[in-house]
């Protein structure tokens, strides 16, 4: 399966109408967030395929609702599937993730180290779940922000989330995407192996391919 991960900014390359010859092989897209609902619209309507998202530390207040003592929640189309904490298999590929970036000024989708913690056990069951059944927890972790030391920045707004180090030695994901970090020069390297999972900056945007199960390896 190809999977064409967008993030952070609009691409001249992708926002093109050339996009679906350019990229007539993707079978998904994902936004790993800080990027508007209209770019997301038109890269899901110039391809046709599903597309999955987390959002980020910026985002239009018209895309979430805010109640007092209560965190951000966000309000976008329902034709864009959301990953945060939740779980989506498309063909035999299952993906989850977590939106936003670490607390740093009281934005919203800003999380302190220690909630990042205590909202992912929320998808233990599920994961349990997943490898009871599958054999493995899950394939792909799509994230806004980086892992701790991992691809991340040392300036507050760009630290990366320590909880998401903890997932992924535990987890084991092939894949675990992430933005915030710009990586303008597209030459600069952005696949880091940690553990058994390949963390990959998707700033701009960036194609990933992995293998999808074949029906006979589902257990
Ligand atoms: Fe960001």
């Amino acid at each position: 399966m190809n999977i064409l991960a967008i993030s952070d900014w609009i691409d001249p390359l992708i926002y093109s109408e050339k996009l679906k010859y350019r990229m007539s092989d993707i079978d998904l897209i994902i936004s790993c967030g800080d990027i508007s609902v209209n770019y997301m619209d038109f890269v899901m309507s110039e391809l046709n395929k599903p597309l999955l998202f987390v959002v980020g530390n910026h985002i239009n207040p018209k895309n979430y609702t805010m109640s007092i003592g209560e965190k951000a929640r966000v309000n976008i189309p329902s034709c864009f599937k959301n990953c945060h904490l939740k779980m989506h298999t498309i063909n035999g590929v299952i993906i989850s993730g977590f939106e936003g970036s670490v607390w740093y000024n009281g934005g919203p989708f800003q999380y302190r180290q220690w909630e990042v913690f205590f909202k992912l056990l929320a998808l233990i069951p599920r994961l349990c779940i997943n490898k009871l059944i599958y054999g493995k927890y899950i394939d792909i972790f799509v994230a806004h922000s980086p892992p701790f030391k991992i691809g991340d920045l040392p300036d507050p707004c760009h630290n990366g989330l320590k909880a998401f180090n903890w997932f992924i030695k535990t987890f084991k994901p092939q894949f675990f995407i992430h933005g915030h970090v710009h990586l303008l020069d597209r030459n600069a390297i952005r696949e880091i192996q940690y553990h058994n999972t390949k963390v990959i900056n998707c700033s701009g945007f960036y194609k990933i391919k992995i293998k999808e199960p074949k029906t006979d390896e589902v257990v």
